[in-house]
């Protein structure tokens, strides 16, 4: 099974150039389908998700061409199936993403039922509530998720809690139903307002999001459209932590800085210096790091995405810094791993007192799912010694080539298989 090895110690200094937004080229591909015209889509992360959806597709008879390693071409003219019930889409979140799609288009779909990190209940209440709003009738049945409309019927939905997968997924169907819709206490995150961005450009009719309220008034078809995927948010926040908590100089390339506020307020308090211009930012850290209070919210609040990157910088910051997790109630899963490698970190309920450490050392730990794996792997690269991570499957889920942008500002990491590859590793970085 492949793990990373990673010798910490120094500092991340460079440019890293960040990829496109895993959670909205997501709901994109999905939406992609909605028209029988060709759609051309720039900026697709080449990540493990989002090929799953890519075979998804395939598989239902959507023709896919990869121009480049980041540029798809998708033609949802033969669709044979409305059945999404591939052994990949069991395991991700955004297969529902196609319900959404294909009920706004065909008015019928069948989706298996979601998989995903497992880091909380992660309930589709909202998202059935909206399909049913609309008009169609819902049910569960053999694990999968089954929704059928004569018609669809332009509705006023308003979600219970801040969903940024219901949002997108009620406003892919109301997309292409009669007459007008409003979808209220709507999620904002920028890969919401993507998504509407999109859809707007393949003839849709949305307005408003970005706000909470989305109004959308149905279109009977959709076209074919060209569309680059805005730049990945949580990759950029990943990076900048990562210049937090090996004390490096780190320039994030290709960002809406705009998205990465509520990540640069946070480490302005945390004692980093962050520069920002048009499309770029910088976070150096040359002082010490102090503690702070952060609760996870929907945007623009912090991040729940971003919550275990943050932590293992301030496990390494003086004095007692508190988490609070608001999101997914399970998320702090994480903390067992980074008390291995010498962190102090107590979790009551959804909160995590943190007494910071001078700090780490090398551990062999596992990634319990895509965030805090790649914030274990931030952890390893501060530690003093070398780690071994493993489960990096769920770390390729949504980051692309994270080795080696590491590598290329001066980490210590490589993809090691057999005790062989490490011995090998200690070797050469001894
Ligand atoms: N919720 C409900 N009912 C619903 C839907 C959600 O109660 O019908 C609750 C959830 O249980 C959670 C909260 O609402 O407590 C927010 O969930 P949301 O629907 O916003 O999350 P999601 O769509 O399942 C997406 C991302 C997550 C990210 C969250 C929050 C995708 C594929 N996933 O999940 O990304 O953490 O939004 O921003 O877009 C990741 O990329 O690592 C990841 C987990």
């Amino acid at each position: 099974m492949e793990q990373y090895a990673i010798k910490g110690g120094n500092p991340l200094v460079g440019d890293v150039e960040i990829g496109g937004a895993k959670n909205a080229a997501l709901p994109i591909l999905a939406a992609s389908v909605m028209t029988d015209e060709t759609v051309y889509i720039d900026n697709m992360p080449d990540v493990r998700d989002t090929n799953v959806v890519l075979n998804a597709m395939q598989d239902i008879g959507v023709s896919i061409k990869r121009a480049e390693r980041h540029k798809v071409v998708v033609n949802g003219g033969n669709i044979h199936s409305l059945v999404v019930n591939g052994e990949g889409v069991k395991k991700i979140r955004a297969s529902y993403y196609f319900l959404g799609a294909l009920l706004g288009k065909y008015k019928q779909a069948e989706v298996v039922l979601p998989g995903g990190c497992d880091i909380g209940m992660r309930a589709i209440d909202q998202h059935l509530k909206g399909f049913r709003a609309l008009g169609a009738e819902v049910n569960i049945e053999y694990g999968l998720i089954k929704a059928k409309a004569e018609k669809l019927v332009g509705s006023h939905i308003y979600m219970d809690v801040s969903s940024v997968g219901a949002t997108i997924n009620v406003m892919m169907a109301a997309a292409m139903a009669e007459g007008s819709s409003t979808i209220e206490n709507a999620a904002k995150e920028p890969h919401v307002v993507d998504v509407a961005n999109f859809l707007n450009s393949m003839g849709a009719n949305i307005k408003g999001a970005g706000t909470d309220v989305i109004r959308i008034k149905g279109v009977p078809v959709l076209h074919g459209t060209e569309y680059t995927i805005i730049p990945d948010q949580i990759e950029a926040g990943t990076f900048m932590m990562a210049a937090a908590v090996t004390k490096g100089d780190i320039t994030v390339k290709n960002v809406i800085p705009k998205h990465l506020e509520s990540i640069t307020a946070k480490l302005l308090e945390i004692g980093c210096e962050v520069e920002e211009a048009d499309d770029c930012v910088r976070v150096v850290a040359s002082k010490p790091l102090k503690s702070t209070q952060i609760k996870t919210l929907p945007y623009p609040g912090y991040p729940t995405d971003m919550q275990p990157q943050i932590t293992v910088a301030l496990a390494l910051a003086s004095g007692t810094s508190i988490v609070t997790e608001s999101i997914f109630e399970n998320r702090f899963k994480y903390v067992d791993e980074l008390t291995k490698m010498g962190a102090n970190i107590k979790v009551e309920g959804n909160t995590a007192i943190i007494t910071g450490v001078d700090n780490y050392t090398g551990a062999s730990i596992s990634s319990p799912d895509l965030r805090a794996g790649a914030a274990l792997v931030l952890a390893a690269l501060a530690a003093e010694g070398v780690s071994l991570v493993d489960e990096i499957k769920y770390i390729e889920r949504g980051y692309e080539d994270f080795h080696l942008k590491l590598r290329g500002l001066g980490a210590q990491i490589d993809l090691v298989e057999t005790e062989k590859d490490i011995r090998k590793f200690r070797l050469k970085t001894s």
